[in-house]
């Protein structure tokens, strides 16, 4: 039995979930929903015909070969990245979009400065290199050191004794990025606990032509702060056979990085109003800003310029769902999910107005479906709004947890998806200078914008927004 406060509580809760959340509706037939999305298939048609064949043919490629060509690549902090926003928000105003705006994010300002890593024995040879993101500098006149080669964290436990006063080099294999990527978040700090005076690690990737592949590490608390970077696979493979041969290694490494104070950025926000319900929100995403190499066209500018694209196709074809559409173009995803925390701390109390969100930050390559996260009957909905897609060959769904930036949403239950597609190669040119246009293909654009339009315009169109588990708000006893 409830006492009573506890009841007026619970009654309370029930009383706003059932005026507020018609995405809790349990009796809603899932049939019903099914027939109404396959109702959507001369739309979507009409749509993938726009974007392949019609004016929207070649449109975002061109459009973000403009952009990535004028600006390059638009690392967090930097004016250049204020700059790319304010174009996009010209941009995007220029197409049409409403409610065009910047949503204010504080975000790290890392720069690397001139940086350089030399092999002194057993012979010269110049190291190609990248600072790892918030890394330390060097002093002024570099670190040179012996090195100590190793390929997991246990082994460098085993050898604690031989890393004091030495840089560490890792030469970690790769498995996937998910396992190998905590040799570029954690490396510098195993290494510094064990009294290293630098860390090197081998980049995380499955194929590498000499190139270095950065990316954003993190010091741990409590322990001394070393300066840390990338080398190429090759580097750290022949230091490795170096070192079984018993051959002593040396390395001179300087560099100049330095983490000024954070600087305000943006998140970049245009929306298609919905005409029933404008309140509630299909979102697009991907992110604007990218590593300070390359162009950032693939990441994430494939996944920004698709999302964006996806509002211009429903505009151009003058269409306006009863929800909202709202493309947002995240800043700082890539120092940690910076610009979407921000994000989601400003508008989760509207968190129940959120039908789905959806990301778009593996690549666009030959777009296969969505992965998606949501309730069992969301998923039965969502495999409907796939099936639209069959024209194109993209109406595969597979169940996943969460994503990047839309996890802050999908962690409070909103259902959210990322783009699937071929993206095999993604991690040969993942944080690299070989992240430029040449990676993108203009039809594969259209098709993943095809993709992002129907989906997000069909859901946004439909009579209820997709169920979630009546978990997400259930009862909790206060007092
Ligand atoms: C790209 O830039 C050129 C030159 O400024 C312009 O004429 C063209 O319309 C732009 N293309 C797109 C798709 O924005
Ligand atoms: C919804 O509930 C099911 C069954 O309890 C669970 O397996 C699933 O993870 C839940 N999904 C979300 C998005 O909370
Ligand atoms: C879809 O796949 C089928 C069979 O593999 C192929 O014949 C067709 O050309 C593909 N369509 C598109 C648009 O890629
Ligand atoms: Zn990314």
């Amino acid at each position: 039995m409830f006492s009573t406060p506890i009841f007026l509580v619970y009654l309370f809760i029930n009383l706003l979930t059932q005026c507020d959340s018609r995405h809790l509706n349990k009796h809603l037939d899932i049939d019903a929903v099914q027939r109404e999305v396959r109702s959507y298939s001369d739309v979507a048609n009409q749509i993938i015909d726009f974007s392949l064949n019609g004016n929207g043919k070649g449109q975002s490629y061109n459009r973000l070969a403009n952009f990535t060509d004028k600006f390059g690549n638009r690392i967090a902090g930097s004016q250049n990245l204020e700059n790319a926003i304010d174009y996009m928000l010209v941009e995007m105003s220029k197409d049409k979009l409403e409610n065009v705006h910047g949503e204010v994010a504080q975000v790290p300002h890392w720069v690397r400065g001139d940086e350089s890593a030399v092999l002194l024995l057993p012979r010269k040879k110049n190291l190609p290199m990248l600072g790892l993101g918030s890394s330390i500098a060097t002093p002024p006149d570099g670190i040179e050191a012996d090195v100590l080669v190793v390929k997991t964290f246990d082994e460098l436990n085993e050898k604690a004794s031989e890393a004091k006063g030495k840089i560490v080099v890792f030469n970690q294999d790769w498995v996937s990025y998910g396992v190998s990527v905590a040799y570029r978040s954690l490396g510098a700090s195993r290494a510094a606990q064990n009294g290293a005076v630098a860390s090197l690690i081998r980049s995380v990737t499955p194929l590498s032509i000499s190139s270095p592949h950065t990316g954003w590490q993190d010091y741990q608390s409590g322990v001394p702060k070393i300066p840390t970077a990338c080398i190429t696979v090759e580097d750290a493979e022949m230091m490795w056979r170096m070192s079984q041969r018993g051959e002593k290694i040396r390395i001179r490494l300087k560099m100049e990085a330095q983490l000024l104070p954070s600087v305000n950025s943006r998140n970049t926000v245009a929306e298609i109003k919905g005409s029933k319900y404008p309140d509630e929100v299909v979102l697009v995403s991907g992110h604007l800003d990218s590593w300070d190499v390359g162009q950032g066209a693939m990441d994430d500018g494939g996944g920004a310029f698709i999302s964006w694209q996806a509002l211009s196709i429903i505009r151009q074809l003058n269409l306006r769902p009863k929800r909202t559409m709202r493309a947002v173009l995240w800043t700082a995803e890539e120092e940690g999910l910076v610009g979407s925390r921000e994000y989601y701390e400003a508008h989760k109390s509207e968190a129940d107005k959120f039908d789905l969100v959806l990301e778009s930050d593996e690549g666009v390559f030959t777009p296969d479906g969505l992965t998606f996260g949501g309730s069992k009957q969301a998923g039965q909905i969502m495999k409907q709004v796939l099936e639209l897609l069959k024209p194109i060959n993209a109406s595969k769904l597979s169940e996943s947890g969460a994503g990047g930036d839309i996890g802050y949403f999908m962690d409070v239950g909103v259902p959210g998806g990322n783009l699937l597609n071929e993206n095999q190669h993604y991690f040969y040119f993942h944080h690299t200078n070989g992240d430029t246009m040449t990676v993108q293909d203009p039809h594969v654009m259209d098709m993943c914008s095809a993709v992002w339009a129907v989906i997000a315009y069909t859901v946004a169109d439909l009579e209820e927004m997709l169920p979630r588990n009546s978990t997400t708000l259930k009862f909790v006893p206060v007092g």
